[in-house]
């Protein structure tokens, strides 16, 4: 078994909405297991690093607009195959496209307020967790039914 780390955030929008706790109970109950997780309001340059790989897409200025705008909450949840599944959780990033079940497919509409964001990749997911979190931010444990998840 290969664990992994992967890095989630409830935009500004998951926020002000009050769906905070949708979104963080399809992570917990699905068997993944939150080991960082804090509210902040980004700073113009951690937004501007998070999402540099668009720093030449026409939508850039307002995606950075849009995520210094008000609280995240940026997470880290572990576990096998967290990084490809986390992405199937949270759906495609047009919310029209993305399926039923999915948390764009279930709790968006729009493009440009898509609730969520996950890693793409392994290499994504390294380098936006030690973006946004230091390393004493996040916790080791096992939770007590750790046995009933997994074998
Ligand atoms: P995210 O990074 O936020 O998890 O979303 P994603 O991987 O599904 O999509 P990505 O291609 O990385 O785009 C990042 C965010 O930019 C906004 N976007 N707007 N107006 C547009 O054409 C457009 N394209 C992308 C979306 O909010 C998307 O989540
Ligand atoms: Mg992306």
């Amino acid at each position: 078994m290969t664990l992994e780390r992967t890095f989630v955030a409830i935009k500004p929008d998951g926020v002000q909405r009050g769906l905070i706790s949708e979104i963080l109970g399809r992570f917990e109950t699905k068997g993944f297991k939150l080991v960082g997780l804090k509210q902040l309001t980004p700073s113009k340059e951690l937004a501007e690093k998070h999402y540099g790989v668009h720093k030449d897409r026409p939508f850039f200025s307002g995606l950075v607009d849009f995520i210094t705008s008000g609280p995240v909450v940026a997470m880290v949840w572990e576990g096998e195959g967290v990084i490809a599944s986390a992405r199937k959780l949270i759906g495609a990033t047009k919310p029209l496209e993305a399926e039923p079940g999915t948390i764009r497919g279930d709790l968006a509409v729009n493009i440009g307020r898509n609730v969520i964001h996950g890693s793409d990749g392994p290499d994504t997911a390294a380098f936006e967790i030690d973006l946004w979190f230091q390393k004493n931010e996040l916790v080791d444990w096992t939770p007590s039914d750790q046995s009933w998840r997994v074998e």
